[in-house]
């Protein structure tokens, strides 16, 4: 069963400009770039900061305290001080929605 629910319109989200959302209680970034939409939960896993303030580049979100980048297909930090990936969620289009599965996390741990 998967459990997907409306975040929001595809044309609310700007090109390369993280959008903060909540999704059955959880905060996730949504991304628009590279010509797909991706969700990754919103805070880092370094500390308490909210992912979708920081930039995105090279199909990266960074962390805009420490600098650490995660990548958006697989959650994994690019490099220090963060050391563990922070959950990426699976993302539908249809009929002009963007949809997430926040109970269903694509992060690879290693
Ligand atoms: S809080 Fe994100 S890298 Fe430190």
């Amino acid at each position: 069963m998967t459990t997907f629910v409306r975040a929001c319109a595809l044309s609310e989200l700007e090109e390369d400009t993280p959008k903060r959302v909540e999704l059955d209680g959880t905060p996730v970034s949504l991304v628009h770039t590279e010509g797909e939409v991706f969700a990754i939960h919103d805070i880092c896993s370094h500390a308490n900061v909210s992912l979708s303030e920081g930039e995105v580049e090279d199909c990266q979100i960074e962390c805009w305290l420490h600098g650490s980048a995660f990548d958006l297909r697989t959650g994994k930090p690019s490099g220090l001080p963060a050391t563990r990936p922070v959950p990426v969620y699976p993302v539908k289009i249809e009929g002009g929605s963007v949809l997430v599965d926040v109970h269903a996390s694509l992060t690879q741990e290693s």
